[in-house]
């Protein structure tokens, strides 16, 4: 089966099988079904956040679980369950429609609800670990459902719990809390807490700069929804017409005395101080200066308007390939590392 239609890169890759599943209870199934139970397994949500450099082995899961539902009032929130299969966007743009604000500076990001907690989507001054409930999943080797708040999910910069290789092996009943579980778990439902005490999140320099130049002294939720989509359309290249996997590396974090020494030779470098001292720089800002805007190898290239982002200018059959991707990753890692003595470390999932 191809997988070219189920990565945002458009990356030709092959898996041996792929499964699709609607219910939890088709989760909780694989463990029973003997042509799955020893295969390895691979969960695949949207797949917009994976570099596939290669042919998968095993069974690759697909996450299509419907549903979206209020399920609490509280004094201060709504709080919102929604499949894990449902498209991230359509469920933001739902959330506005029924009155609940909170996640309209989260627009436009591709992907599923599912895949949001396992890398912790951030977007414009908000992260989804800011509007978290909960979540409920299924441990695949023993089909056992399992429920996590905020602090069990270990949420970080685009990191969570579910990009961490267990420390343990897996079918240890409730011990599967507190682990890393990479592969381990297949989340089927997201609570959303969306707060009625809502205020505009207007932080981020973008945006702020988009409210002045209208005037918004007090924008919607809606008008913030526009304005965020608005960049981004500007700024990112859209999967459909250009294949992409959004930001292909972590903005780096550096102490002072080294963001000291490297405006000391680059003053313009791009930089935001952190709540706890460090100094958070643009990593598409280091990529820039080393003049890899629109650079290539073979189909895989720097994209011109945002060098953070890596994409595939091939199409179809001519497609870039994994390969191609990651050494195009590599050699911009040694050009930032030889000028500015920073490991930029990949965002997406190398598969
Ligand atoms: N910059 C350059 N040259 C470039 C690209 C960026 O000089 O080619 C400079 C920009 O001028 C800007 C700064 O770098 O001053 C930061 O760029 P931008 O505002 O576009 O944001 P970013 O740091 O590149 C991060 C997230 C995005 C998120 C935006 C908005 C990461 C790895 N990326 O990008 O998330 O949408 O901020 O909040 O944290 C993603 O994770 O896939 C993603 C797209």
């Amino acid at each position: 089966c191809s997988l070219q239609p189920y990565n945002t890169f458009g990356i030709m890759a092959r898996a041996e099988t792929l499964v699709r599943l609607r219910s939890a209870a088709d989760v909780a199934e694989l463990s029973s079904v003997p042509l799955l139970a020893n295969a390895p397994l691979f969960v695949l949500g949207g797949g917009s956040n994976v570099v596939l450099t290669g042919d998968v082995r095993g069974v690759v899961l697909k996450v299509e679980i419907p549903g979206r539902r209020l399920v609490a009032e509280t004094k201060d929130a709504w709080i919102v369950e929604v499949g894990a299969g449902e498209s991230w966007h359509d469920i933001v743009a739902w959330t506005l429609d029924q009155g609940w604000c909170g996640l309209e500076n989260l627009a436009l990001i591709p992907g599923t609800v599912g895949a949001a907690p396992v890398q912790n989507i951030g977007a414009y001054g908000v992260e989804l670990q800011d509007r978290f409930d909960s979540l409920d999943a299924i441990e695949l080797a023993t089909g056992k459902p399992f429920t996590l708040n905020a602090a069990q999910c270990g949420f970080g910069y685009r990191d969570s719990v579910f990009k961490h290789a267990a420390a343990a092996p897996a079918g240890q009943g409730d011990a599967i809390l507190g682990m890393g579980l990479a592969g381990r778990a297949v989340i089927t439902q997201v609570r959303l807490r969306l707060p009625k005490a809502w205020k505009p999140e207007l932080g981020y320099l973008d945006l702020a700069r988009r409210a002045a130049e209208l005037g918004a002294v007090q924008p919607t939720a809606q008008q913030i929804f526009d304005w965020v989509c608005a960049i981004r359309r500007a700024k990112l290249p859209d999967p459909a017409v250009i294949g992409n996997a959004g930001s292909f590396f972590k903005n780096p974090t550096v102490t002072p005395e080294q963001c000291a020494d490297i405006i000391a030779r680059d003053p313009k470098i791009v930089h935001y101080p952190l709540a706890d001292g460090r100094i958070k720089l643009a990593a598409g800002w280091l990529i820039d200066a080393c003049g890899w805007k629109g650079k290539t190898v073979g189909q895989a290239a720097v994209y011109e308007k945002q060098a953070l982002v890596l994409v595939n200018r091939g199409h179809g059959e001519s497609s870039v390939t994994g390969g191609e991707v990651m050494t195009l990753a590599k050699a911009i890692q040694t050009s930032v590392y030889e000028r500015f003595g920073i490991r930029l470390e990949p965002e997406p999932v190398v598969v």
